[in-house]
């Protein structure tokens, strides 16, 4: 697909719409949790923000994700940079859940135990919780989770409330320090399911220290 920049039409009264979904470009994430046997799942997420350092996951109920992490509070966020896509995309498919619910067997989802081998990712483990790290993601970002919500209006999705414990990155992404370098990392967004990288740097705030 190409993507062709559309006209500047802010002045253009808006049109109602009822999209399916609203994944407006958020990056993706690699969410690690430990198996009840002890091996490391993955699950490819989108709905993640930041606060400092505690982070907010939205996690759908049927998976095996907020499975994991109601038996074992720990997770790794691993972020894949855009050369990683097409691995991501071999775990779209792909639950940890067995057997797999109706819901998501009918949306084409299959059982799959190792999803490390699956998408020839390699597992290393974590300096501080269980679940392994994803050593092909140049950011992976050790949790505690401090909290699950269930929201009344729509129970079928879990708020996940963690603290990063320990950070880890690849030297190649960074300005030295603790600074990550803007120019050299490159986040894997998915835009309304389609998956892009980054285009050339518009400018920074008024904080930016790189
Ligand atoms: C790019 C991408 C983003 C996704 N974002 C989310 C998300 O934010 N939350 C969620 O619950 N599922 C999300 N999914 C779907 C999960 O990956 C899917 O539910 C899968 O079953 C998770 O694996 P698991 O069942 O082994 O945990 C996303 C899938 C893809 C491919």
């Amino acid at each position: 697909m190409n993507y062709a920049a559309p006209e500047n039409n802010a002045l253009s009264p808006s049109i109602q719409i009822e999209p399916k979904i609203l994944y407006f470009g958020m990056p993706v994430i690699l969410v690690t949790t430990l198996n009840e046997d002890g091996t490391t799942n993955i699950s490819p997420l989108s709905s993640s923000w930041a606060l400092g350092h505690n982070l907010v996951l939205g996690m759908g109920f049927g998976g095996k994700c907020i499975e994991n992490v109601q038996r074992t509070p720990q997770l790794v966020i691993n972020v894949p940079d855009a050369s990683l896509w097409r691995q991501v995309e071999k775990l779209a498919p792909l639950t940890g859940k067995h057997p797999v619910p109706d819901y998501k067997a009918q949306s084409g989802f299959r059982y799959e135990p190792d999803k490390f081998a699956a998408a020839g990712l390699t597992p290393v483990p974590s300096a501080t919780i269980s679940p392994a790290r994803i050593a092909e993601c140049p950011l992976q970002i050790e949790c505690e989770v401090r909290n699950v919500t269930i929201p009344e209006y729509a129970p079928f999705f879990a708020i996940v409330e963690t603290q990063a414990i320990s950070i880890h990155a690849h030297p190649g992404i960074m300005a030295g320090g603790n600074h990550v370098d803007p120019s050299k990392w490159n986040p894997l967004i998915y835009n309304f399911r389609h998956y892009f990288g980054l285009s050339s740097a518009l400018g920074h705030t008024y904080r930016a220290e790189v």
